[in-house]
């Protein structure tokens, strides 16, 4: 009989890859699970618990917050607070980084990033949207005051980053570093079961994704290539097709099961693109790389980036390898 191995069970079997970590990361593992069962509950009823819709009010970037962006928001700073693994956390909704300034948090090693609602524009009409997160080890001392070093390091010092789609169904993906591995939300159960092991890119994608709606202020590069992937090929088929919902981790999580590349160029939103890179671009990143990708900001590797702030934006093209070079050919050309 197969056997079906639970996310709980998955996180205690890798806890063996950190050796240094005594059981901390992966019960705020545990966390991120619990608060993404309690997120997904809201979710499904939403039309329900008349928790659609806005809330009148703009984040700090000047974006419409709608009420599940920040039911899915306390919904994680709570699950934190309340648990003992993490001692800072930034959050899309939130204008800057907070401190667990107690006993119980002082000692704690990790910082957690999050979008705790991506792709809130799609919430009220029943497209799928996710939640972000990024791990970090704190640099500063256990015990001591959590310094904004902690929250500004580069990708590359993730420790683990993942996602939950709540999609066709609920699917909670996540890396620490070895490799990229997908568990399915059974709600009769109420538990995630490892559905999706070991992804990797397919070595040959067909898809892109792109706000084509922006084309006319794309730099020059990227207008080529969108003309590229839009030609026939020497048997007149056309080799590229073209998919985007507006929610990053959708279009993502597509790309990466089937093959792809999602380009959020500069010359948009602000001169550098929209997507943040401390809660979006890196940890998706980390997923690209370990499930055997490129993540890059046209010419530049994501997670060799150093932040200056929270909400800093940042160019991500990211997919299978071959698409994301030729894209970034494009670009060098001009
Ligand atoms: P969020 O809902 O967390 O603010 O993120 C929205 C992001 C991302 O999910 C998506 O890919 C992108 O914004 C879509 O932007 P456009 O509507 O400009 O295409
Ligand atoms: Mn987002
Ligand atoms: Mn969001």
């Amino acid at each position: 009989m197969e056997r079906h191995v639970t996310l709980g069970e998955f996180i205690i079997e890798n806890q063996k890859d950190f050796p240094y970590a005594k059981g901390e990361l992966s019960a705020l593992l545990s966390s991120i699970k619990l608060a993404g069962k309690l997120v997904n509950q809201q979710i499904n009823k939403a039309g329900l618990a008349e928790i659609l819709g806005k809330i009148g009010k703009q984040n700090i970037q000047g974006e419409n917050q709608a009420k599940l962006d920040l039911i899915a928001n306390d919904i994680f700073i709570d699950t934190f607070r309340n648990r003992g693994e993490v001692c800072g956390l930034g959050s899309e909704e939130l204008e800057d980084f907070i401190v667990f300034d107690d006993d119980i948090h002082r000692e704690a090693k990790y910082i957690v990033l999050i979008d705790p609602l991506d792709g809130s524009s799609n919430i009220d009409v029943d497209i799928t949207v996710g939640t972000i997160f990024s791990i970090y080890r704190r640099i500063s001392k256990e015990g001591s005051p959590v310094t904004s070093e902690d929250f500004l390091q580069p990708g590359r010092n993730q420790v683990a980053a993942g996602y939950i789609i709540y999609g066709t169904s609920t699917i909670l993906v996540y890396t620490s570093g070895n490799g990229v591995n997908g568990f399915t939300f059974d709600p009769g159960i109420g538990s995630f079961f490892l559905s999706h092991p070991n992804i990797k890119f397919p070595k040959k994608g067909n898809t892109y994704s792109i706000n084509e709606g922006n084309y006319i202020h794309f730099p020059k590069g990227i207008k080529k290539y969108i003309k590229w992937v839009q030609e026939l090929d020497e048997n007149e088929n056309r080799p590229f097709t073209s998919r985007y919902t507006g929610s990053l981790v959708a279009d993502f999580h597509r790309n990466m099961l089937l093959g792809g590349i999602y380009l959020y160029p500069e010359g948009t939103t602000s001169p550098h693109g929209k997507l943040r890179l401390l809660y979006e671009s890196n940890p998706m990143a980390f997923l690209t790389e370990q499930a055997g990708g490129k993540a890059t900001d046209g010419s530049k590797r994501i997670l060799d980036i150093t932040p200056k702030e929270l909400h800093q934006r940042v160019p991500l093209i990211c997919g299978n390898r071959e698409m994301v070079e030729k894209a970034e050919k494009f670009l060098k050309e001009g």
